[in-house]
């Protein structure tokens, strides 16, 4: 699996300020699992939370004691978006992962609600082990849940049916899936889509609701809901509609190039060739004049670990 893992973490943290409130978290550099890593999807979802908290359907009052589940939470940083805004969130994720995750939710829950003053919101988060499509583990967390969150959770074809099936089991009838993904494998994308589309009533995010520095043409958010049984279709997609117009998305499958896609996977050869690649590569020609801020330096790590994926060093 370790082919996959393009956010190499080379520092033990990343510090990241959410809602006013300096988050930390862990990483862990000398593990080979994808989730002791913070990656970039959940920046730009916690991130799109913070710009679209002021009204609609993202504000504390209406998301206060709402549950919440994250899926493959890893350090928990898109939960921990959730928590701030005043949702009981329980964040998950294989046993590998539960210490550092665990570790990284006491840190950052003691920090809000004992050092900082503007922790009015803050719900709650705690840990559970799940690996999806463990009915055991499902059952263990008491669904249905409102929200079911994921971020970076959809990278490898293998996992689609078992992830399908978890947020199935967690769903109830007014369950809102909340999903953001880089886009790395156009087969992977596309098989995710069709699988999505069939089941849920698929939104998508519109860069323009995402936050101005923390997004990228290969980051998408979704804002999904189950499709009802035959019969109530009308309520469930006025219901679905006059959610996602709290936030304005673009409905539909995304054309392919807004989604980045062109028909071919993206792999080191054809990267820099990519329209989605462009504005990596644009960022590299400003190296020798510009400083970087540090989701440029971020986006630049990650451009350098696609075209490096494939070099072995004898
Ligand atoms: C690429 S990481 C993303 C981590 C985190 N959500 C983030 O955005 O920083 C993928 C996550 O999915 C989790 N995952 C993969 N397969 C899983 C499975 N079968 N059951 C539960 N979690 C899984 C991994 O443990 C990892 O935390």
């Amino acid at each position: 699996m370790e082919h996959d893992r393009l956010n190499s973490p080379s520092t033990s943290s990343i510090t990241l300020e959410v809602l006013g409130h300096q988050l930390q978290f862990s990483q862990d550099p000398n593990s080979k699992h994808l989730g002791t890593t913070v990656w970039d999807a959940s920046m730009v979802f916690v991130k799109f939370l913070e710009k679209n908290c002021r009204k609609g359907r993202f504000c504390p009052s209406k998301l206060k004691g709402k549950r919440v589940i994250e899926l493959g939470a890893g350090c928990g940083v898109a939960g921990f978006g959730m928590a701030l805004l005043g949702c009981e969130v329980v964040a998950t994720d294989q046993i590998e992962v539960v210490p550092l995750l665990m570790r990284n939710v006491e840190r950052n829950t003691s920090r809000i609600t004992q050092m900082d003053t503007n922790s009015v919101s803050f719900g709650s988060i705690k840990v559970a082990e799940l690996d999806w499509g463990n009915q055991d583990q499902i059952r263990a967390v008491e669904p249905p849940f409102d929200y079911i969150i994921g971020t970076d959770v959809v990278y490898a074809e293998h996992l689609l049916e078992p992830l399908l099936q978890t947020v199935f089991a967690l769903s109830g009838p007014k369950t809102t899936i909340l999903m953001g993904y880089e886009i790395r494998s156009t087969s992977v994308h596309e098989q995710m889509h069709d699988m999505w589309k069939r089941n849920f009533e698929v939104k998508i995010v519109p860069k323009a609701k995402m936050d101005s520095k923390y997004q990228h043409p290969s980051i998408q958010l979704y804002i999904m809901g189950l499709k009802p049984p035959a019969g109530s279709i009308e309520n469930m997609t006025r219901r679905i509609d006059q959610q996602a117009n709290e936030v304005e998305t673009d409905s539909e499958t995304p054309k392919e190039d807004d989604n980045g896609g062109n028909s071919k996977d993206m792999n080191d050869t054809d990267y820099c060739s990519n329209e989605k690649a462009q504005e990596d590569c644009e960022l590299a020609m400003r190296l020798p004049k510009a400083k970087l801020n540090d989701w440029e330096a971020r986006r630049l790590g990650s451009m350098a670990a696609r075209l490096l994926r494939d070099v072995k060093i004898s």
